[in-house]
């Protein structure tokens, strides 16, 4: 073999974030034919990843449509793969954390008999409905998969708790990779409000949620409790870029809207949103990139959720559990914002997630499999 055909499978803007930087490496490489699959789970939202990156899937299955069910999403996935993966035939088949294209993907490639490696591999809460429904996607397509690229030494321990010993490689999330490329000192931004906004004097807090799991009213206590906190302390701006679901549309505009220092704006490009976190004073979130990404940049991150798979950063420090309910959130937010040695304490850069080098060592695994490369790559060590 002289070079493998890698086809990489995407949908949402989390998966593109951190899976473009790897399709670009693998395109780099004389060793691989890499091909790009995307579903459109996500159709503005990825449209942004991939302009910024550059990247042209050369398979698209556009599947989304408004307030799509889990099944219906699955299984237009799972049809719309048949005829890629027939045309393309990869050797491999890469796909990505633990969303329903992800699941679908490595089903798909599997009913295929073609082997597949995933990418943010090994995260886990034990609670099968929190995340929901990413804890049993990410255990299914763990079990799939042929190859697992980890970010860190506790989601291998993890993997290993579920006999998953064989081909499993610790290598830094590539999210730190595209990080790298898009932070820039003194930018300016497309988003007229964060032009406006006063970083030094005032406390810009970055607020994004979106999880299924918090619909309906664990997100009406998270919105009830940043009204209060927006009114409660007048030095602070809260900057909520809104996640198109629908759902989240409604219940942001319905608990925030018409507040002064309230900014509802659209989703922010990846780079205008690093560039956002890199510069504000923290990060209120249930997302799971955030809770990867403000550490590196320095940033306290409030996780609006019962629980994390990303405990790495909390032990770290600089991230804690707020949770769902009005109250606690209220309180650890004003505390980090009315008392400075709290939040001095949490804001020290801590990066147990990766070291920008993650796509390169996952090329290398992938290669070193096929007989392309003679040694494996290092393991990335926090
Ligand atoms: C999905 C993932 C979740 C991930 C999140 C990242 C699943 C089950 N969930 O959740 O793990 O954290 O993406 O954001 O895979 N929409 C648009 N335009 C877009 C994107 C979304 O209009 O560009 C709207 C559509 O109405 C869509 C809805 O948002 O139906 C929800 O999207 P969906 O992919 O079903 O779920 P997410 O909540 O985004
Ligand atoms: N993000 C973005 N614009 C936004 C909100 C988030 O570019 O308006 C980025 C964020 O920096 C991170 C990723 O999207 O890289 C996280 O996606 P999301 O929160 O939708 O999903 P999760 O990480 O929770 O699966």
């Amino acid at each position: 073999m002289n070079s493998a055909k890698v086809m990489t499978v995407f949908g949402t803007r989390p998966e593109a974030i951190k899976m473009a930087p790897l399709a670009l490496e693998l395109a780099r490489r004389p060793e691989f034919e890499a091909i790009c699959c995307v579903t459109a789970q996500h159709r503005e939202m990825l449209d942004s990843v991939l302009d910024i990156f550059q990247l042209k899937p050369d398979y698209d299955l556009d599947i989304m449509e408004p307030r799509q069910t889990l099944s219906t999403i699955t299984s237009k996935c799972l049809t719309g793969m048949d005829s890629v993966l027939e045309a393309a035939r990869p050797d491999l088949v890469l796909v990505h954390g633990d969303t329903s294209t992800t699941f679908a993907g490595a089903l798909a490639a599997f009913y295929h008999k073609i082997p597949v490696g995933h990418v943010e591999a090994g995260l886990r809460t034990y609670d099968k409905w929190s995340p929901y429904p990413e804890e049993i996607n990410r255990k299914l397509v763990g079990s799939i998969a042929d190859l697992h690229f980890c970010p860190t030494p506790a989601n291998r321990d993890n993997l290993a708790r579920e006999s998953i010993t064989k081909n499993v490689f610790i290598t830094g999330n590539t999210v730190i990779d595209a990080l790298h490329t898009t932070v820039i000192k003194d930018s300016t931004f497309a988003e007229p409000v964060l032009n406006e906004l006063d970083y030094v004097n005032k406390k810009v807090i970055l607020v994004t949620c979106h999880r299924r799991e918090n619909y309906g009213q664990p997100m009406t206590n998270i919105m009830t409790a940043l009204r209060r906190l927006a009114d409660a302390f007048p030095d602070t701006e809260l900057v909520y870029p809104v996640h198109l679901s629908p759902v989240v549309q409604e219940a942001a505009h319905k608990y925030l809207d018409n507040h002064p220092r309230i900014h509802l704006i659209p989703p922010l490009d990846v780079r205008e949103m690093h560039n956002l976190m890199a510069r504000c004073h923290l990060v209120m979130t249930d997302s799971g990139g955030l809770q990867e990404e403000a550490p590196a940049l320095d940033k306290p991150v409030l996780v609006l959720r019962k629980e994390t798979e990303r405990p790495e950063a909390v032990a770290a420090g600089t991230v804690r559990l707020a949770g769902v309910e009005e109250e606690p959130i209220f309180r650890l937010a004003s505390q980090l914002l009315s008392d400075r040695s709290e939040y001095d304490k949490m804001a020290h850069a801590a990066n147990p997630y990766g070291d920008g080098q993650a796509c390169r060592r996952i090329a290398d695994a992938i290669a070193w499999h096929f007989g392309l490369r003679e040694t494996p790559p290092e393991a990335f060590s926090p």
